[in-house]
């Protein structure tokens, strides 16, 4: 552990491992006095038993944290907050979790389908789903915005991609919902969808990684009788060193897809909700000129950050921001805290379509080798979502919202609105 006694380390200011932090949102206040302590700032380990750890909330580090693996091992211990038990760990990694080279040769089995180019192929399906949202909620003249919009579009992506039927798109997302409930306060009813695994083998504790694991477990059985051309049938045709992927291997890898392709970008989207209400200006800058719907897109993603952070585990003596880091320390990345750094952005909370495309903002993460795979296609989606919107004129009467209960995602899990 780190040569500094408790002592002498710099506190953070705020109650990192609990939910309740978050209950409004992102902590500003107690973002922004972690990134004016000089060195990286401290939690102690709480009362559960999660370990203590370093956040990093300034971008600059944030980016030499993300860039290197070596030093900031994803492998060695558990990304998130908690610690985890080595069987735990094993029977939960997937990509996200893992370092090169075995990181690499898994993330090459889907990158292809990934990139800017390749996903402009999905934006005529993204938009249809889109249209069919907004349609309904001009028709009901409102509704939940999280229900109606925010959440079928994205999984509604995703399962295209990855080959889920439209009829299950539902169960997808309960369980997604599920996994994230697992970030909250409350404890889980630990047989919910037949699951028998201990839970703490389960990703976020949750009995919901169980069902998503079984529903994959069967849909790859299908594709493997019959493959399409969907993302399923390719993860279990595909082999990684002449081997085929394993059972747990593959429904790994298809739990990280639709929690990760989903849970973010509707993060993403209900607040954007909020946003049309909030920063009126930014929107119709965009309908003036809809050369600023990419900027603003991004926009809507850095203020919203939808992951709020990520955890390494240090694998050398290290020195960052003048903390001395040793082998085992904790560090985590705080992407919502150092997305509002006015070293890096000006005027970090004011929403604006006119930033710089570089550098980039944190919520895709800090660059490097993990960079949020979908970080195109998540933009592509909100982009369409903006056109869709500005096309319509669709002028909102934006209620207040319900925030998710985790210190996990900045997710919106409620957000009444009524069309003007
Ligand atoms: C606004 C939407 C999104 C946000 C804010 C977001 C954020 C992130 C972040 C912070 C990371 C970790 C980066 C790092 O450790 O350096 C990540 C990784 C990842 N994201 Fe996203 N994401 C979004 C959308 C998507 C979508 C649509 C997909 C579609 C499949 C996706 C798939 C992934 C995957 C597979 C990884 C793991 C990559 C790896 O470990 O190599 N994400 N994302």
């Amino acid at each position: 552990m780190s040569n500094l006694s408790d002592m002498s380390k710099p506190l953070a200011p705020i109650d990192l491992h609990n939910a309740d932090t978050f209950a409004n949102g992102i902590p500003q206040y107690g973002f922004a006095a972690m990134r004016d302590q000089p060195t990286l700032s401290w939690s102690e380990a709480d009362e559960r038993g999660d370990a203590g750890f370093w956040s990093v909330t300034r971008f600059d580090d944030l980016v030499t944290v993300s860039r290197d693996t070596e030093t900031f091992s994803s492998a060695v211990g558990h990304i998130q907050i908690y610690d985890i038990d080595p069987d735990a760990l094993d029977a939960r990694a997937s990509m996200i979790d893992l370092d090169p080279p075995v990181h690499t040769r898994l993330r090459r089995l889907v990158s292809a389908a990934f990139t800017p180019r390749h996903v402009q192929g999905y934006a005529d399906a993204a938009r249809h789903r889109v249209a069919r949202c907004l349609d309904q909620l001009e028709g009901d003249g409102g509704g939940d915005w999280v229900d109606t919009v925010a959440a079928p579009i994205p999984i509604g992506v995703i399962c295209d991609l990855m080959g889920v039927p439209e009829a299950d798109h539902d169960y997808m997302i309960e369980l997604s919902d599920h996994l994230v409930a697992g970030t909250s306060n409350e404890p889980l009813e630990p047989s919910a969808y037949g699951n028998t695994t201990d839970l703490r083998l389960l990703p976020f504790n949750s009995p919901a990684a169980h069902g998503m694991a079984e529903y994959a477990r069967q849909l790859g059985e299908k594709r493997r009788a019959a493959p399409t051309d969907d993302l399923v049938s390719r993860l279990v045709e595909a082999e990684v060193d002449g081997e085929r992927l394993t059972d747990d291997e593959f429904t790994n890898f298809f739990r990280l897809m639709i929690f990760a392709g989903n849970e973010t970008t509707r993060s993403s989207m209900a607040h954007l909700g909020l946003q049309l209400q909030q920063f009126p200006e930014a929107f119709a800058a965009a309908n003036a000129d809809r050369t600023l719907v990419g900027p603003l897109a991004d926009e809507v993603i850095r203020y919203s950050s939808p992951i709020l952070y990520f955890r390494r585990t240090v694998t050398k003596p290290t020195e960052l921001s003048g903390t001395e880091l040793a082998p085992g320390d904790k560090v985590v990345m705080w992407y919502a805290a150092a997305n509002f750094d006015a070293t890096t952005f000006d005027d970090p909370l004011a929403f604006r379509t006119d930033r710089p495309a570089v550098p980039m903002h944190a919520a895709f993460g800090g660059g490097g080798a993990h960079f949020c795979l979908g970080a195109s296609l998540a933009r592509l989606e909100i982009s369409i979502l903006i056109e869709e919107i500005l096309d319509r004129r669709l002028d909102l009467d934006v209620g207040s919202p319900v925030f998710v209960e985790s210190n996990f995602v900045n997710g919106i899990e409620a957000l009444p609105v009524t069309v003007r």
